[in-house]
This record gives C-alpha cells, structure tokens and sequence, in this order.
C-alpha cells in the first residue's frame, strides 16, 4: 500500500511547541531551523515527529541518509560493531574497520596509483585537512575557490568558503592567501555569456587575467572546487569546466581538490561527481552520505601527495570504528544497486519537475544530476529576478503538507532524498510539491 503523509495537529504540535520552548533556552541560537520539525522516529523516507505526524523526507538529514533512515543493513551493522569496539582512537592505534574501509575508499576514488586516506568526522574536518595536506605537500601559500562555495564552518573551511556573509561575520581575520573567484553558474553568468559560445571564459580568465594581474600562480598550492555546487545552489557546471580548470591547475603544479562532500557517495548516480566531468581530483574531501549519519570525514589523496609526517595531524575520533563498519554496509548497498536507482529516480524527479515547469512561470531553472536537484525560483523568467521570498514559503506550505525540502543558494529548492526512493515516493514528492508552488506563486 502506497504511503502518504499524515499531519493530524497543527504544525507544530503541541509536544514539538515544549521541546522547541526548551530548546530555545538550551540549544546554540546559531543553528538555522526552516520550519519547526521536532523528530522523534524515521524509517526510509518516512519521519515521525513527536506529535504522531508522517512526513515524506526530501532533505535526507541535508543529504546525508543516503541508504534512507535507520536502512536495517546498516543498522545491523552498526549494532554488531557496538557489541565489540566502541572506540580506541584509530591516531594512535590500529584496529581493523578503518584499516579496511581505507582500502575501499582508496579504490573507489578515481585515480590510478596508490592512495591513502585521512578519516574525521565531518566535511568540514575532511576539507581542513585537505587544506592542510596542500600546503604540506606544496609548501605554498595560496589558494583559489568560489563564490557559492560552501565548504565548512571550522576557520579554514570557513575561509574557503563564500557562501553568505552571516557565517563569516565577526570572524575575521580568517586564513589568508584565499582568493574566490566565479563560479560556472551559466543560469546567472557574472561576465553575461552563454555557454557553449562563451568558450568557457571563466576558465580562461583565471590564466589570461588572475595568474596575469593578483595571483603569481607558482604561489597557489590548491584550486577548491565542489563538483556542483551544493549549499550554493545545487549549480551544474557545463561540460569541459573541471577539465579545463584542471588542466590549468596543472601547468602551474597546483592541486585540484574536489570537495564531494554533499554531490558524493552515488548521489548523482554515480559514485563520486566529478566522473560526470571526467576529471580525476588530486584530493577527494567525503563526508555526508559515506556513512549513512553516522559522523565520520574522509580526506583521499595519492599516497606520494599524502607525504605528510607522523604528528602533524590527526583526530581522536576520527574514523571511529561504529562510523566505518556503517560506511562499509553503506558502500556496499550503493554499490549493489543504490546509485543505480539514484539515476532511475533522479530522471524521474527531473522530468517531473520540468513538467511542472511548463506550467508555473515562477520556476526558472531545474537542474542537477541523479538525486542532487535543484529549482530555482524567479519573479520574471526574463530579468530572472530572484523569487527569495517565495522559497520560504513554498518550503513551508510544502512542510504543513507533509514533505520535508530544503532551501539552497538564495532562491533555489534542493531535492536530495535517500538513494533508496521510490517512484511512487518521487511522484508523491512532485504532487505536494506542485501544490505548494500552486499556492504560493498564481
Ligand atoms: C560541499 C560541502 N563541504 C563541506 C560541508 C561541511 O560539512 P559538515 O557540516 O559535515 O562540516 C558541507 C556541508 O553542507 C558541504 O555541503
């Protein structure tokens, strides 16, 4: 029988208004909550809040139940671990699950030769080290990355990432030597050019005009590059872009690094991102779905990049023994048919979504790849003027509906359920949401 959502109180319901009354007094006022969702129980694709009301989840904990909510596989796995090892701190001794979840990484991460794997327990820690690893190896002082670009809260992440000013006021002096440049956001491109006839002249511009003029390119240890833009907007780079840009990074003897922390682990059909773009990374950043919420970062790098010494970075919990054996079961339902169906049901998501389209002005671009899409709102299609308070409450109506979403960028809408969805649940998912639309934007 096909489920659907159930919301029998008003939103929220009077259990969910006490604990948020207690949380207000107890909990960061730094956390950014969209709407007043308090979770008691998930399974799949369906949450319970703490009222009794059923919800469709398209958030997947922001991208990061990639096998669905408590998936038993991993749950069993999770369990078997807890009964032998809980902890022993993989910096200073050996234990097996990480030894052999380095081993999978390191083949599943695209590149010939050897690699080897750095483990923490977010993106945040994962992207830090890799920052960390580039200055190493390189023994240079400056870096490039994005605006849009979200890649962590910690202070190197942090400055890394241009995403919006209320993460990084009061913050300063973050690390310096960052300089951000534009992003291929062809839907919006800064210098006004349509690709493919702009030749991909923000490619270019970083030899002919930032390497020539600001950024002696022999300084630049790394280029930090999400494959698509994730918190930024679920942004779709056109083809060549990563080639080109990584083809440059080499002529100067500058490190790629790809933050796949949300667009990895099969979320776009395929294993990591940056195979859509057919470009191997120097270093791989993975958090997110690796290990289907259980916390646990990976840094990956060929092994004569990771060179660094004993002692000169590490993570007590890091690479926990829980968080490896679920990122295990995790990769191993992936691989058997997970980011098969992320493609399956991403097409579906995206058909849909053009469909609607067709019918509501208001939606000006859908993009993505496998279950990484995005909807970005405009007021006109032709200024392209962006349609930020709509998002809010679209995300809302859709909420009292009964289907969790989640904003990104300034006036986009990110779908990125758990790899397990259905196709029913995809078009239940596109009905609510249309609603939602309905309501908000005739
Ligand atoms: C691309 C990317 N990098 C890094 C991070 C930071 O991850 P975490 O919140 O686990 O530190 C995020 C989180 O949204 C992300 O999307």
């Amino acid at each position: 029988m096909l489920k659907a959502p159930s919301i029998k109180t008003a939103l929220p319901g009077p259990r969910a208004k006490k604990l948020i009354k207690l949380d207000k007094s107890y909990v960061s006022p730094s956390y950014t909550r969209v709407y007043p969702l308090v979770v008691d129980q998930a399974q799949g694709l369906w949450v319970h809040d703490v009222d009794g009301n059923i919800f469709l989840d398209f958030t997947a904990g922001i991208a990061v139940n990639a096998t669905g909510h408590c998936h038993p596989h991993v749950v069993k796995a999770i369990q078997n671990q807890a009964e032998k090892l809980l902890h022993m701190s993989g910096t200073d001794f050996y234990y097996t699950p990480q030894i052999q979840l380095a081993e999978k990484i390191a083949a599943l991460v695209p590149g010939k030769g050897r690699k080897r794997v750095y483990f923490g327990n977010s993106g945040a820690e994962a992207v830090e080290a890799a920052f960390k690893l580039a200055r190493w190896h390189t023994k240079r002082e400056l870096n490039i990355a994005f605006f849009g670009a979200f890649h962590g809260r910690t202070m190197g992440a942090l400055s890394l990432t241009a995403s919006k000013t209320v993460q990084k006021k009061h913050y300063n002096p973050l690390v310096p030597g960052i300089t951000h440049i534009p992003y291929a956001y062809c839907y919006r491109c800064v210098y006004n050019l349509c690709y493919p006839d702009c030749e991909l002249f923000c490619v270019r511009w970083v030899e002919d005009t930032l390497f020539r003029t600001t950024v002696p390119p022999e300084e630049v240890a790394a280029i930090f590059v999400e494959p698509i833009q994730g918190e930024g907007g679920y942004i779709v780079p056109p083809p060549g872009f990563h080639r080109k840009m990584y083809e440059i990074a080499k002529k100067y003897g500058i490190l790629y690094v790809a933050d796949e922390v949300q667009s990895g682990m099969g979320r776009t059909g395929k294993m990591f991102a940056m195979e859509h773009f057919e470009t191997e990374a120097d270093i791989t950043a993975i958090a997110k779905g690796i290990a289907s919420g259980m916390p646990l970062g990976a840094m990956v790098a060929p092994s004569d990049t990771m060179d660094w010494e004993a002692g000169s970075h590490a993570s007590t919990f890091g690479g926990n023994p829980i968080s490896c054996q679920a990122a295990m079961a995790t990769i191993e339902l992936l691989e058997k048919s997970l980011m098969k169906n992320a493609t399956v049901q991403g097409d579906r998501l995206m058909t849909g979504l053009h469909e609607l389209q067709k019918s509501y002005v208001c939606i000006g671009d859908v993009r993505g790849k496998g279950l990484m899409v995005g909807v970005e709102f405009v007021k006109d299609r032709e200024t392209k003027a962006p349609a930020t308070e709509w998002r809010p409450r679209i995300i809302r109506k859709a909420f009292e509906k009964g289907l969790l979403i989640l904003g990104c960028g300034e006036n986009s809408i990110r779908f990125c359920p758990a790899l397990t969805v259905s196709a029913q649940e995809i078009d239940l998912s596109l009905s609510i949401f249309e609603e939602a639309v309905r309501e908000v934007c005739s």
